[in-house]
C-alpha cells in the first residue's frame, strides 16, 4: 500500500505517469466524457486547518471519479477532543478507501498513516504541500514543457511550501533560487532533502530571480503561525514580488502562487493578476491532478 505523506514518495517515473494521467482527466473534463475509474470508493476528508482550493478539489473530484466524501473538522469530530490520532486512524481507515489529511505536524500524517489500512494523502502539513507542487509543476509542464533542467525562483518564507519545492527539484532535476528573510530560511532537515546540489541559497531575493524560468512565492504568515503575524510583516518587507523582480527572471518566466494570496504582500496586484501569472490554472490543475493521485493510490497504473 502507498501513502502520499511527501513529495519524495514518488519516483520520476511515477510522476510521468501522474502528468501524463492528469493530461487525460483533465481533457475529458473539460470535453464532458465521464471518468468513473473509482465508483462506490469513499475519501474521509480530514481538515485541522481551514481550506477552500484543497476541499473543493479533492471534494469535485472524487465525485467525478464515482465516488463520494466524508468531511471531518477538528471542531465536529472526536479529534478536537483528544481521541488519539492512531484510533482515529484505525476506525476511519475501516470505513473508507482513502483518506486526506490537512493538519499540523508531518508526525500526526505520519502516526496516522502508520496505523490506516488504507492510503494516506498529505493535503498540507506544517512541513509539507506535496498536492499544491503537484499541480504547480503539471500547470509549468502545460505552459512551458518539461521542468528537468529549469530554474524556479523561491522569494519568501523556508515554508511547507519551499520545502517541497526543494524535494521536487531532487526527484524531477531542476534547480531552485531560494531567497527567505533571515531566521526563516529552510532547513536542509526538515526538508528532507538527500543533498544541496538542486538549490542556492540567495540574501538578496532579486537575485534569486536573475534567469529564473518560474518565479513563485507564499504568504508571509502560514496556518498556525499567525501569533507571529506582526514580526513577519517587518521581515519580509523586501520579499515582495514585484514588477521590478519579474523583469529579471527570463521573458517567459511564469509566476505562481498556491493561493490564498495577499496583494500587495508577498506579491504586487499588476504581478499576479498580470499576463505571467498562471495562478488560476495552478489552483484549477489541484483537482486534475489529485484525481491522477487518488486513482493510482488505489488502481495503481491504468
Ligand atoms: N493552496 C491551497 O492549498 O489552498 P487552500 O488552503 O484553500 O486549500
Ligand atoms: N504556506 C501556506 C499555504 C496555504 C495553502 C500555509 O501553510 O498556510
Amino acid at each position: 500500500m502507498k501513502h502520499y505523506l511527501q513529495f519524495k514518495d514518488f519516483s520520476a517515473n511515477e510522476y510521468t505517469y501522474l502528468f501524463d494521467r492528469a493530461a487525460l482527466i483533465k481533457k475529458r473534463f473539460k470535453e464532458y466524457v465521464k471518468h468513473q475509474t473509482l465508483t462506490d470508493r469513499t475519501l474521509a476528508m480530514i481538515f485541522e486547518k481551514a481550506s477552500t482550493r484543497t476541499r473543493v478539489s479533492f471534494e469535485a473530484g472524487m465525485y467525478q471519479l464515482g465516488g463520494s466524501v466524508v468531511h471531518l473538522t477538528t471542531g465536529d469530530s472526536q479529534l478536537g477532543r483528544s481521541e488519539p490520532i492512531e484510533d482515529s486512524a484505525k476506525v476511519i481507515s475501516r470505513m473508507v478507501d482513502l483518506v486526506m489529511i490537512r493538519t499540523f505536524e508531518q508526525t500526526k500524517i505520519e502516526r496516522f498513516a502508520s496505523q490506516s489500512r488504507v492510503p494516506v494523502i498529505n493535503g498540507l502539513t506544517n512541513e509539507f504541500h506535496p498536492c499544491q507542487i503537484l499541480a504547480d509543476i503539471f500547470t509549468f509542464i502545460e505552459h512551458r514543457g518539461p521542468i528537468a533542467g529549469k530554474t524556479v525562483a523561491w522569494i519568501g518564507d523556508g515554508n511547507n511550501m519551499a520545502n517541497t519545492w526543494l524535494q521536487a527539484a531532487e526527484i524531477l532535476d531542476f534547480k531552485v533560487h531560494i531567497s527567505c528573510p533571515r531566521g526563516y530560511e529552510i532547513n536542509e532537515q526538515v526538508a528532507g532533502l538527500a543533498g544541496h546540489d538542486h538549490y542556492q541559497v540567495f540574501s538578496d531575493p532579486r537575485q534569486a530571480c536573475v534567469g529564473a524560468d518560474l518565479v513563485t512565492t507564499d504568504v508571509w504568515t502560514s496556518m498556525g503561525y499567525e501569533a507571529e503575524n506582526e514580526i513577519r510583516m517587518a521581515a519580509f518587507k523586501d520579499w515582495k514580488v514585484d514588477h521590478a523582480m519579474m523583469a529579471l527572471a527570463k521573458k517567459e518566466a511564469l509566476f505562481m502562487h498556491c493561493l490564498p494570496a495577499h496583494r500587495g504582500e508577498e506579491v504586487d496586484a499588476d504581478v499576479i493578476d498580470g499576463p505571467q501569472s498562471v495562478v488560476w490554472d495552478e489552483a484549477e490543475n489541484r483537482m486534475h491532478v489529485q484525481k491522477a493521485l487518488m486513482e493510482y493510490l488505489l488502481l495503481d497504473k491504468l
